[in-house]
């Protein structure tokens, strides 16, 4: 899919890039990027919003996969951004990201955050909870600045993978609950902070979501909740934010929609549930994080050692595993790979893919069938643009991949490798214990 493709060599290339060559220059294991196919989400998600009629803004939810050169696609494909923490915002300030299009989450915001934020002039904080509401409200007040928000409500919809369970999802860390009062309660208090400037309601019911019921429901929920409130307090949401969540395909039997038909059953549901009594339709904004960058990525290993137990597995083990990608260990999540230097082979066994860490939890894919493999062989694990690199960890001090942009042949570092250097690099040694044995 994207721009991969098997080349006259048997090998696997990806925006037009061949992996052995990759792995040449620079070395494994390797994130690849697909930047063609990452910017034709981008702009898939941008024209059926445009298709729509209805004001728009789509974030890139960053959390997904958050470099400087990732903000920089996503600036230039139109997008907002969605962070989550000083860290990630300061990525999106440095690489240029601009402001005023950054849109701030999460149920703990420190006040060093909210204050880089304010200082930076970001669009908009997505207020999580009273505590917040109120530190929001005083460190404005303080700075003499209007900030906008969103209030993050639970609507009562929670969506596990591909099911959900409608009744009122009480039992969640975020939001102001639709069903108790406190999303009204936080509403009105909103209204009376002079410093700030309530723009609407935020609802996100889950990650790697297939139906579309599920954000129909949750648009019906909050449209109820929204013309309450404009019927008890005479105001009128100007945004509504329907966060992120929408599946992509990982391997076989995943039956994700299209971009274009989810934002369609969004639109046509907001069209629906706030005509009538609204009199205007809010702006709609959306949050797509996996759907963007997930099946962009690859991640490119070299197979060392195996280990065959007659009759029972065929172990293999490569360069990296759960440091790299531990949603295997973390979700039991599935993923499809091939022998990317001998691609055009057939099927000669099954054998299960080992990462390298010190537990055997460290299971990157189950019973996976490939030409028989050989040591030195490349294995490209597909779909891992989301969620890999952004949550990829030092465990047992090993370092971080590269990852590289391929596209129309060219392939450019976004991401150095780890050096042995910034493993230790901030270690310190006491003077007390740095002396000669005691
Ligand atoms: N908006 C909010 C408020 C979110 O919490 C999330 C994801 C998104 C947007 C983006 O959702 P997406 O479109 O990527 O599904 N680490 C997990 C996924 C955690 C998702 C957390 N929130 C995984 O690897 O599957």
């Amino acid at each position: 899919h994207g721009t991969s493709q098997i080349n006259a060599a048997g090998h696997l290339e990806i925006g037009g890039c061949d992996v052995t060559e990759l792995k040449a220059k620079y070395g494994t294991p390797l994130y690849i990027v697909d930047e063609e196919l990452v910017r034709q989400r981008c702009r898939e998600y941008v024209s059926a919003f445009r298709a729509s009629g209805l004001k728009f803004q789509v974030a890139y939810a960053s959390k997904a996969f958050c470099v400087m050169a990732m903000c920089r696609i996503a600036d230039q494909e139109g997008m907002s951004l969605d962070v989550v923490s000083e860290g990630e915002l300061y990525t999106a300030l440095q690489a240029g990201f601009p402001a005023e299009r950054i849109h701030f989450h999460g149920n703990n915001k420190t006040l060093d955050e909210i204050e880089m934020a304010i200082d930076a002039k970001i669009g908009c904080f997505v207020v999580d909870n009273l505590i917040e509401l109120q530190l929001l409200g005083s460190v404005a007040a303080e700075k003499n600045v209007r900030v906008q928000i969103l209030l993050r409500v639970t609507p009562g919809v929670e969506a596990h993978t591909h099911e959900y369970i409608s009744t009122g999802q009480i039992d969640s860390k975020f939001g102001f609950d639709i069903g108790n009062g406190s999303a009204f309660e936080a509403v009105q208090l909103a209204m009376e902070q002079s410093h700030l400037e309530l723009l609407g309601v935020h609802s996100h019911i889950g990650s790697q979501i297939f139906e579309v019921d599920g954000f129909e429901l949750a648009v019906q929920k909050v449209a109820d909740f929204a013309r309450r409130i404009d019927q008890e307090l005479g105001f009128q949401f100007k945004v509504v934010n329907l966060g992120g969540g929408f599946g992509i395909r990982y391997v076989e039997g995943d039956t994700p929609l299209e971009v274009a038909q989810y934002v369609k059953a969004i639109t046509d549901a907001v069209k629906t549930h706030f005509s009538g009594w609204s009199s205007e339709t809010p702006e709609i904004w959306v949050e797509p994080g996996r759907s963007i960058v997930g099946d962009a990525g690859t991640t490119l290993y070299t197979v060392g050692t195996s280990k065959d137990i007659p009759g029972v597995r065929k172990y293999v083990a490569v360069d990296g595993g759960m440091t790299d990608n531990p949603r295997p260990a973390l979700y039991e999540s599935k993923y499809e790979a091939m022998l990317a230097n001998r691609a055009n082979e057939p099927v000669e066994e099954t054998v299960s893919i080992a990462g390298k860490c010190c537990e055997s939890g460290d299971m990157l894919i189950w019973d996976l069938e490939l030409p028989k493999v050989e040591r030195g062989d490349l294995l490209a694990v597909s779909c891992t643009g989301a969620y890999n690199y952004s949550m990829a960890s030092n465990y047992n001090r090993i370092r971080r991949p590269a990852v590289v942009f391929a596209h129309q042949g060219n392939s450019d570092l976004v991401v150095r490798r780890e050096t042995l250097q910034d493993i230790i690099g901030n270690d310190m040694i006491p003077e007390r214990i740095s002396k000669e044995p005691v």
